[in-house]
């Protein structure tokens, strides 16, 4: 079993010295292939150059005896003077031709083929090499003078065979060295790469033990590991997730369930809310005190939720008949006729209101964390009204909280101060900060002046909670950004002195079964209804958008694109209307009655184009809706379109699923909501690019019956899995955990 072991080791590490060394040979072959030819040609033009000098010397040597002998014309001492140059053994041949070109003398040893009137032989010219048949030679022709007057040329002829056996020597040498460089770097090589390799493995053990991960490197793990940090990270907290999406859905999530939760893990702690908005709003009306309930999606999650678990609700009373039901505490149970909670209102001046609602949270903030290009504008007085009325919030959670650590879940972007101040206060609570908007990239949140207050302030919380990880993610990198915090990526939680709050992600969802389940009229009953009121034909198609007249929710580009569509497809003009539910909302701010007139008018300017008879294509009700209203409507519609510019997660697409118990309706989603993350059946859009919305609108219009019953079964699924009750669940066994820890770390003295 060892040798098998120590056998695949040798062999991978064979496998791997192979990788290194195959390349590196085939490179060196490569390199000496190319180099000896060049090496042979700088060779032999260094040798041509020594021959010509060598020549010249003998030449100028020889000038002076040989021009006296043959002005004398001693033919016997000619010859000895050349037998006796011929003594040099580089030296093969000599030859003088006179001026006539006729060779006169010559040693025996002088080539044949060579005349005075060879090629090559011309006096200006430097020396030639030619191939005789067993020889190289090196010829120059020199000329010769006496007394000033040209008096014929010298032909030296040297051998150069030595050139060829050096040559031989040399590339012998070359393909030597490059052998020894191969060799040796190859070794090296290979002895960096197996030592590497073995700090590579090394450091991935110290990761997989934990090392960079949950605390910092040691200091002999190789740290070039780092940049894996990051994706190891991730890849846990996929695991973490999926592990725990799995065990929650051991778990069926009713309001049984939470409060069972609530009971054990959290020992049946208080349970405070605190809103801006209410979730039940008293009006003055004809006949007497109306109860309405906004058009909110912090409501429409948040209200099942404490019905499930009791306890108090904390909330701006703005209703004209609110202070009239409440009692001597601003106190109110509910809902009506129910008392399953209690209301606790704070009421606000007009200026508080001004300054810290429609000022700071909504012109402010609000257009600070949609991207749905408004500028957003920070004042210095709304700001000291936001800090002013989260201070009267906190005060008044004081007054409601009757123990020293109550469960308190915070809501959205109204109270960023808020979980500090309690913290302040109430040092033991449990704060669950829960923002219903998205959150910004560090960049944009750092336009706002403000921005270390506020992110201190929600860094008072135990938990923060997003719709998503990529909120999450904007979060912690704008909290890296701007304060000076230890944030752990892996557990997802940031420190600041002596806290910890954990930056999490937690789906918000809508009640399940849906609250209108057992009391609403049946589909054809609410289609009858809604065809009656417009004066429709019985066939006539119905689309749907649902919303708060708000500028992130797109609905000027909804239109748009209706208006497309109907241009495109004229079968449809005639055979469809669009009901566009618009509740009034922030009227009081610019940008929303921009908005409202906008919107008016392009409504008015389709209509006027496409209305045939009593039927328009556009039918634009700019006025609150009951949610019993709503929930026919859905029931009627042939399509609902979500097509927000950017949205945190947008409960009014859930409600559309819910409502649809004949899994029947086509959903148009927009990529920017969170619900496009879970709903992947809905036809999801670009709501910017108006002719994508249009074919989509089309196609949903026209979208086969089976087709419409697949995607509406499997949304359906999704929503009634992951309902409102989960997403409160969840919230609350992570405080449990933490609460837990908190508590055994005070009871052993120390941080666990
Ligand atoms: C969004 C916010 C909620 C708010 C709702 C209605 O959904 O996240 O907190 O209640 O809009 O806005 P309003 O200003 O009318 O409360």
């Amino acid at each position: 079993m060892k040798t098998r072991v120590k056998r695949k080791v040798m062999f991978r590490s064979l496998r791997l010295s192979l990788r290194f060394i195959v390349p590196l040979v085939i490179a060196l072959a490569v390199l000496a292939y190319s180099v000896v030819p060049l090496v042979d040609r700088l060779y032999l033009r260094w040798s041509v150059r020594d021959m010509d000098i060598r020549s010249k010397l003998i030449a100028s040597t020889l000038q002076e005896p040989l021009t006296d002998l043959l002005q004398q014309g001693n033919k016997y001492k000619i010859n000895a003077l050349f037998s006796r140059a011929l003594r040099d053994e580089r030296l093969f041949a000599l030859g003088y031709c006179d001026e006539g070109g006729n060779m006169l003398y010559r040693t025996p040893t002088f080539p044949k083929d060579l005349t005075c009137a060879s090629p090559g032989l011309s006096a200006d010219q430097s020396g030639s090499l030619l191939k005789l048949p067993r020889l190289l030679v090196h010829v120059t022709a020199n000329p010769m003078t006496y007394e000033g007057s040209p008096a014929g040329t010298l032909i030296l002829v040297h051998d150069m065979s030595f050139f060829e056996r050096r040559s031989t020597d040399t590339r012998k040498y070359i393909i030597l060295l490059f052998v020894v460089l191969g060799v040796v770097t190859s070794l090296i090589t290979v002895l960096v790469a197996h030592l590497s390799w073995r700090g590579w493995i090394d450091g991935v053990r110290a990761m997989l033990r934990g090392e960079g991960i949950l605390r910092p490197f040691s200091h002999s793990t190789n740290t070039e590991l780092e940049p894996l940090v990051g994706d190891l990270r991730n890849l846990l907290r996929t695991f973490d997730e999926e592990r725990r999406l799995a065990d929650d859905a051991t778990i069926s999530w009713t309001p049984d369930t939470l409060r069972g939760l609530l009971r054990k893990q959290l020992s049946g702690d208080q349970m405070l809310v605190v809103s801006n908005r209410e979730p039940y709003i008293h009006m003055k009306g004809k006949l007497g005190i109306e109860v309405k309930r906004p058009a909110s999606g912090m409501v429409t999650a948040v209200e099942p939720v404490m019905r499930a678990c009791s306890g108090t609700w904390i909330a701006h009373g703005g209703g004209t008949a609110d202070r009239e039901v409440v009692d001597r505490h601003d106190r109110v149970s509910i809902p009506p006729g129910h008392a399953y909670y209690t209301l606790r209102r704070i009421w606000l001046t007009k200026e508080e209101e001004a300054g810290y609602y429609y000022g700071f949270a909504n012109e402010g903030l609000w257009p600070l964390c949609h991207i749905a290009h408004v500028r957003p504008i920070f004042r210095t007085n709304d700001w000291e009204r936001y800090v002013a009325v989260n201070q009267r919030f906190a005060d008044a959670v004081v007054e409601e909280a009757n123990s020293d650590d109550p469960v308190i879940l915070v809501q959205d972007y109204h109270f960023a101060l808020l979980p500090a101040m309690i913290r302040g206060l109430l040092p033991r609570a449990t704060l669950i900060t829960f923002w219903h908007i998205p959150w910004p990239n560090p960049e944009s949140f750092g336009i706002c002046p403000w921005r270390e207050e506020l992110l201190q302030g929600m860094l008072g919380s135990t938990i923060l909670g997003f719709h998503t990880r990529f909120h999450c993610k904007n979060f912690l990198e704008t909290v890296d950004r701007y304060l000076e915090t230890r944030i752990e990526h892996e557990s997802s939680t940031i420190s600041h002195g002596s806290m910890l709050t954990l930056v999490e992600s937690y789906p918000i969802s809508i009640q399940w079964p849906p609250p209108l389940q057992e009391t609403q009229p049946p589909v054809e009953e609410c289609r009858a209804w809604v065809k009656q009121a417009l004066q429709l034909d019985p066939d006539h198609l119905i689309g749907l958008g649902v919303d708060r007249l708000d500028y992130t929710k797109g609905i000027f580009e909804r239109l748009q694109a209706i208006e497309h569509m109907l241009d495109l497809h004229p079968e449809m003009i005639g055979r469809f209307t669009f009901i566009q539910i618009a509740a009034p909302s922030r009227s009081v701010l610019e940008d929303y009655q921009a908005l409202d007139t906008r919107v008016r008018s392009l409504a008015m300017r389709i209509n006027e184009r496409f209305s045939r008879g009593s039927r328009q294509p556009v039918c634009l009700k700019v006025e609150h809706h009951e949610p019993e209203a709503i929930n026919r409507y859905y029931r009627a519609a042939d399509v609902c379109m979500v097509t927000s510019l950017h949205d945190g997660m947008n409960l009014v697409a859930k409600e559309y699923v819910a409502s649809r118990d004949d899994e029947r309706g086509v959903l148009v989603l927009s990529q920017f909501t969170g619900a496009a993350h879970e709903l992947h059946e809905a036809l999801i859009v670009n709501p910017y690019h108006i002719e994508q919305t249009a074919d989509a609108l089309f196609q949903a219009l026209t979208m086969p019956d089976f087709e419409q019953r697949e995607r509406m079964l499997s949304m359906r699924a999704i929503v009634s899995d992951f309902n409102v009750y989960r997403w409160a669940g969840r919230m609350l066994i992570d405080a449990a955990r933490i609460r837990q820890r908190e508590k055994l770390a005070v009871r052993i003295g120390r941080p666990l």
